[in-house]
Parts: structure tokens; sequence; C-alpha cells
């Protein structure tokens, strides 16, 4: 049936045009015209048009991406035009002194018009397109021969499968070059999932470009959110545009992902500042940068200034203080967290790293300290990527002579009890609760996280603390403005807003006052939960380990925890005293369970129920006023049982119980 092939193939032609019109929206224009779902249908229906007629399929098909078999290595191939590299500067004089040199070799006296371009911190590749279509893709190797890595290239949805015809035929050949880069969204992301698999996490997004390039198996490469940005032509048949900043241009309507802050100036002078500015903004991006390109933007001027050892005259990359710097580790120190935790950190000799001074840099644990085997008095290397807190990554070369692995201490740095490393945890502890370093970190977690208090923060708290005024949460209630301003470097209305954002913090709810107690393992929304189930402090304090069990969240060791944290007489004092000063002790309406015809009943849920979702099936009871909890107990009104259920049910059974299926729940809220 000819005709009906004839329609299919008609279709599919035309469902290639729009996946492909969508795709340069997306990825190029960064402008889609359509939601995702409105893609997918059209990707779908092509997909399935091109399964039913498999000899309609061809290699430059949208739905062509992934496919292709593991390899067993790369091979390589040479560049049809070797691919070189950048001289670098680092001053505005050297960039003075190069501008001054090619108008020399150009001889002129005219001002140059230069294109500046970031430098993606990624990995080089060359995409070679024949008619069109692309027929290969290769890294940059040693410049000269690079690897076949076209099948993975393939997977990368901003690397178009064809050029896109905007006027007319494609060039017969065109070689386009880029850097294939790893977004800063996906690479956290990304780490934490080999870390999470047991693999070794990746030192930056460069190494983790590059990795997921040389991937032996396309499918993996398909699973990285890699993308591209194109910045020159390399080989190619017929003209092309007489400026860099044209070619950019062309490029992107030929489909290439270009990059939009791609900047044509008129002088050298405006490169230099348009450098020294960039620095700043660098850490905005969500790929990483390590400098700016900067090209003669005439291409006839670019011809005849030519290059000297595959290094183009006609082209600088302006680089900042690199983001890794090498310095001695002083000593390592430990800072006692709020919860006990030991935490080792590094004190530096400052260093100059990515534009800021360091003289600091956390550590993580003694484990990780020992693998990477950073010892005190060595010369380490130290990273620095964005706003983030510098990190070691290790020695820097042979240890220095006489030091010694990292031990952690064996008695609290503080207040010398013995510390413990619990079974099962990398962090080692001090076990004292009344350590003077928790109580610091405590008053610190209560004016910052918890009570939020404006204005007053862990500055605040360490000058009080030091100057011996600060001991303890209603040490802060009972601070005046007049003592403050006493204090040096505090003026009268500094002192006078401080106390009054203190006096405000009374009135933050039950829930944040409970988080900022720091009772173990309680974070927010468990104090969140605790405050909605009690009401009250008074009720909490009188809870039972049993009725802490029923709070959702709370589980048989958490209750233990928190049940212990209330037999001891001065926490209940604490709470007691701050009471008395004030502070909120009883949930607020927000926190309160909504009154109805369940209020006081208790249900628990267990299994996958059909028709609700657990969290539907609990706001509905909430609403009704009934309360939801993680365990059952005589005080159980009733377990709604789903698909699979757990042993709850038995416990249920045992304990007399009434077990509701979903048609019973239905019941139930329909009329409680
Ligand atoms: S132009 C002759 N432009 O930097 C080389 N390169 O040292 C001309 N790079 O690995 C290169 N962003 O992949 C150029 N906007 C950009 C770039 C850029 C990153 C990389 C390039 C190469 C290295 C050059």
């Amino acid at each position: 049936m000819p005709s009906f092939d004839g329609q299919a193939r008609e279709r599919i032609a035309e469902l290639r045009r729009l996946v492909d019109h969508h795709n340069y929206r997306y990825h190029v224009l960064d402008d889609p015209e359509v939601p995702d779902s409105a893609y997918d249908v059209l990707f779908d229906e092509l997909k399935g048009l091109e399964d039913a007629h498999p000899e309609f399929v061809t290699a430059d098909s949208p739905t062509q991406r992934v496919g292709g078999a593991p390899a067993a290595g790369f091979t390589k191939v040479a560049h049809l035009q070797p691919m070189g590299s950048l001289e670098k500067v680092t001053t505005g004089e050297a960039l003075a002194k190069w501008a001054a040199d090619v108008r020399k070799r150009l001889g002129t006296d005219e001002p140059v018009a230069y294109v500046i371009e970031p430098k993606i911190d990624g990995s080089a590749v060359s995409l070679v397109y024949e008619d069109g279509i692309l027929v290969r893709g290769a890294t940059r190797g040693d410049g000269q021969r690079g690897e076949d890595v076209t099948q993975n290239l393939r997977t990368i949805d901003a690397v178009p499968l064809r050029v896109r015809a905007a006027d007319g035929d494609p060039p017969s050949l065109l070689e386009v070059r880029g850097e294939i880069y790893f977004p800063l969204s996906g690479f956290v992301r990304f780490n934490e999932s080999q870390v999470a698999a047991g693999k070794k996490p990746a030192p930056n997004p460069r190494n983790a470009a590059a990795g997921s390039l040389r991937q032996l198996n396309p499918t993996v490469t398909a699973e990285r959110p890699l993308s591209l940005w194109v910045y020159g032509v390399g080989a190619r048949e017929g003209e092309l545009p007489p400026t860099q900043s044209d070619v950019l241009e062309w490029l992107r309507e030929h489909g290439f992902r270009t990059n939009p802050l791609a900047e044509r100036l008129e002088s050298i002078e405006e490169v230099a500042d348009a450098c020294r500015a960039w620095e700043a903004r660098r850490g905005d991006l969500d790929y990483e940068i390590d400098g700016i390109v900067i090209k003669v933007d005439n291409i006839a001027q670019q011809r005849r200034l030519g290059a000297l050892h595959e290094r183009p005259r006609w082209a600088r990359a302006y680089k900042w203080a690199p983001s890794t710097a090498i310095t001695t580790l002083r000593a390592i120190h430990i800072r006692v967290g709020r919860t006990g935790a030991l935490n080792p950190w590094a004190e530096l000799e400052p260093v100059h790293v990515g534009g800021v001074t360091v003289s600091n840099a956390t550590l993580h644990n003694e484990e990780d300290i020992n693998r990477k085997d950073i010892r005190e008095g060595d010369l380490v290397i130290v990273q620095r990527a964005g706003d983030v807190i510098p990190q070691i990554v290790g020695p820097a070369g042979e240890h220095a002579p006489k030091t010694r692995r990292f031990r952690m201490p064996k008695r609290c740095p503080l207040c010398a009890a013995e510390v413990v490393k619990p079974e099962g945890e990398v962090m080692h502890r001090c076990p004292n609760r009344a350590c003077p370093s928790r109580g610091l970190e405590t008053l610190i977690h209560w004016v910052s996280a918890a009570m939020d208090i404006e204005g007053v923060g862990e500055q605040f708290v360490r000058r009080l603390w030091g100057e011996g005024l600060l001991r303890s949460m209603p040490d802060l209630y009972r601070l005046s403005a007049e003592r403050l301003a006493e204090l040096d470097g505090y003026a009268e209305i500094s002192a006078g807003r401080a106390i009054a954002s203190i006096e405000a913090s009374k009135a933050q709810p039950f829930s944040r006052v409970l988080f900022g107690l720091n009772i173990p393992k309680i974070g927010w929304v468990l104090a969140r939960n605790l405050a909605r189930h009690f009401g009250t402090a008074e009720a909490l304090v009188a809870a039972s380990q049993e009725e802490l069990e029923l709070v959702e969240g709370i589980g048989p060791d958490r209750a233990e925890l928190v049940a212990e944290w209330f037999a001891e007489d001065e926490n209940v004092a604490l709470v007691r005293e701050l009471e008395s000063l004030g502070l909120t002790m009883t949930a607020g309406a927000a926190e309160r369970p909504a009154e109805g015809p369940l209020t006081g009943k208790q249900y628990v849920i267990t299994g996958t129920l059909e028709k609700l979702s657990r969290e539907e099936t609990k706001a509905a009871l909430e609403a009704l006023g009934a309360k939801v909890s993680d365990s059952v107990s005589k005080k159980t009104a009733g377990v709604i049982v789903g698909e699979s259920p757990g042993s709850k049910v038995a416990k249920a059974e045992k304990a007399g119980v009434p077990i509701l299926d979903e048609t019973g729940l239905e019941k139930l809220l329909a009329s409680p």
C-alpha cells in the first residue's frame, strides 16, 4: 500500500522537522515555544511511527540518540585541522602588550575590534558534518589526533545530529568546535549519586565532563546532563561570514548552541574592563569558566596574523587567579558542634585562591583526613570552586619530615571528657552534655536557625560569650540595652535594636522553641510534630516513652532520646525558665491539629492504599481532627490497611484495635 506508506513517511518527515524545531528553540535559543509535555507527544508519535516503519529510520532522526552498543575502546582519528591551544595572559598590561603587537603586525594604528567569550572549563570536541549530517565527533587529544566519541556525543541533546539548513543546502563539509561541559546544577546531584553507588565522586565538573565523554557504554553518557557551547569552525567547504561575531551568529542560525554572553568590543581597554568585571560574575553561571577568550573579530585579520606552534596570534586566554593553590597546613583543630560532634578544620598559611585569601578549610572526619593522607606541617592543595567552602584536596607531593598521621584526640579539647565514636558512625563525639562548646553552639543554633533573631547571629553570641555575659538561652533574655552599650564598639542604637529583636523572638511559635532546645535527633520537622501532638510544654515534659513513640516520625530510638532528655532536671528547669521569661510554650493555631468529629482519636496507616495516597489519607483524617501516628498502641482508634501491609496489622489484632480496609476508611471519612 504505497499511499499508506507514503503517508507514514511524510508524517515522519513532518514530525522530525517539528521535533528538531522545538529542540532548537529549547537548546539553542533558550526560548521554548511549547511545554515539555507537548514536545513529548510529538516525540512519542515519531518513535511509534518509526517502530512501525523501521525502513524509514535514519541516523539523523532525533529518536536515534541512544542505541549504540558499548565499545571495546575508542579509535584514534586525525583532525581535519589541528586543534590548537591558547596563549594566556593574566594582567591588563599583558593584554595591552598583545594588542600593540597585533596592531604592529597588521601595520595599522586603527583600533582593532575584538570578540570576548567565556572560556568554558570542560572538554574540547570537534564535530564533523558531511552534507549536513553528523558523521564524526572527536575529543581534542594531543591536538593532532583525538578519540572518536561519536556514539557518546550523539546522546547529548545540545549536539545537533544535522545542520539546521536555514538558507538552502547545508555546506558539504563543516567542522565545528566547542566545549562539552557538565552543568553545575547537575554536578552536585551527580556526585551524590556516585557516592550513594559506592563510586568515587568527580573532583570537578571538567573531570566529570571528560569522564562522561569517555564512557565505553553510550547509555551511561546519555544519563549525564551534559551540554555544549560551540565557539568556532574548523575545516569547511564554502564561504563563511567575515567576522567571528558573524560566525557565531551563523552557527546559531545553523542550529548550534553558541554562548549568548559573547560580545564584540571596539577596543582593548574595553576588553580589559570586561575581563575584570567578568571575574565577579563567574560564580553566577551554571557552568565553570576558567577565563575569557579574546579573539580578533575580523577573520581576514586573523588569517594575516596566523599562528605560532598551533597557538593563534589572533587570540588570547585571559585567566584569573587559579581556583587551586598550594600552601602549608599549619594545624588541624577541632570544633565541637552543638550535637557534640568533633569537627576537624584546617588552619592554613593564608593563600590566594580563586580571588580570595583563604586561611582555613573544613575537614570532614578522621577517616577522610587519613584517606586523603593530609598531615599537619605538609604542603597541601587547596581548592575553592565558586562560593563553596575551601577544601583540601590532598598533600602536594611528599610529606614534610616528621609528619604524623592524624589522630582524633582521646579527650574533648574543651571539657576533657573521654571522646566516643558510636558504632557505625564516622564522627567522633564528646558525650558531655554540659560541655561548654556545646553550650556555645546551642546558643548560635538558637539565635540563627531556630529563633531567627534579626541582627543577632553567630558573631554576637561569640562576642558576648567571650565577655562572659552569655552562657545559656535564658541569659539572652536577661540582657539589657544599657549593659550592651557599655561594650566596646556597641552604639546605643544597635544595642537597642538587638534587645528589641531578642524581645520580639519571644513570639516565635512553640515548634521553633522546641527545635532550639537542641534535643538529640530532633530537627525542624520532628519539633513541629512534637508541638502538634502534645500542644504544650507541660504535656511534653510529662510524656512517657510509649506516648512519644506515637508521634509521627518518632520511632522507639528517638522516643528514648527525647524521654531521656526530659528526664534530666536541668533540662526541665531550662524549659520552665524560658516559659517564665515569656517564651511560647503552647502550640499556636497553625501548629494545632484541627478540631473535628475525630478529635482525640489516633489512627495508623500501613501498606499502600489504592485510591488515596498516604499523604492524602493523613490530611483527610487530620482535617477531621484525628492524629495519625506511626505505631500501634492501646490508644489507637483504628489501623487503616492497604496493599502489602507491615507487621502493624498483627500488632493491632493483638491489641484488639479495629482494622479498616479502604472501604472502611471511605465510610469513616464520609460519616466520622
Ligand atoms: S578558541 C586555537 N574559544 O580552551 C584554539 N577555546 O586553549 C582556539 N575553550 O581546549 C580555541 N572556551 O576547547 C576557544 N570560547 C572559546 C573556548 C575555548 C573554551 C578551550 C578550548 C581549548 C582551550 C584552548
